[in-house]
């Protein structure tokens, strides 16, 4: 299957609860890797974006912790936009997809699960290269 049908937007379990609600994931479970790390983006200015690269190995759960953003995902020949906008709702990005974050409303929140450790040499950069790559994957 091609990278870009396995994105799902997966719906986390909430416990609807008058003090407060409650949503939780787990690895191999809600979510379809083992975390090996976790990171957010916050504080960011309106009209920035984020990302703009693709990764080789990283698969990553998306999630809008507070506010929205849009996630742009491009397979090298597609653009498929996903709106995140509540805390209970995450994207499934599996490695090889180009991805960029924007739309950022005030004061959101994103928080991003990744099956590997922060590696640089995972990152692609530039948009032809992963084009390039992509190419040689399907040969
Ligand atoms: P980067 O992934 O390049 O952010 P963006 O793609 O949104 O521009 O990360 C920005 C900086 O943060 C970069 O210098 C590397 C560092 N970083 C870590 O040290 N660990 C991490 O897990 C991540 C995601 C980034």
């Amino acid at each position: 299957m091609k990278n870009i049908n396995k994105v799902e937007i997966i719906e986390l379990p909430k416990f609807l609860d008058d003090r407060g609600n409650l949503s939780f994931m787990e690895s191999d479970n809600q979510i379809p890797f083992c975390i090996k790390r976790a990171y957010w983006i916050y504080d960011v200015p309106g009209g920035e974006i984020r990302g703009s690269h693709a990764f080789k190995k990283s698969k990553e759960f998306i999630i809008a912790l507070s506010g929205s953003f849009d996630v742009v995902l491009n397979d090298g020949n597609k653009e498929t936009r996903f709106n995140l906008n509540r805390s209970y709702f995450g994207l499934y990005v599996p490695n090889m997809l180009w991805r960029r974050l924007e739309n950022f409303s005030t004061n959101s929140l994103a928080l991003i699960v990744s099956n590997i450790s922060y590696n640089k040499h995972d990152y692609i950069t530039d948009f032809n290269d992963f084009k390039i790559l992509k190419d040689e994957i399907k040969k």
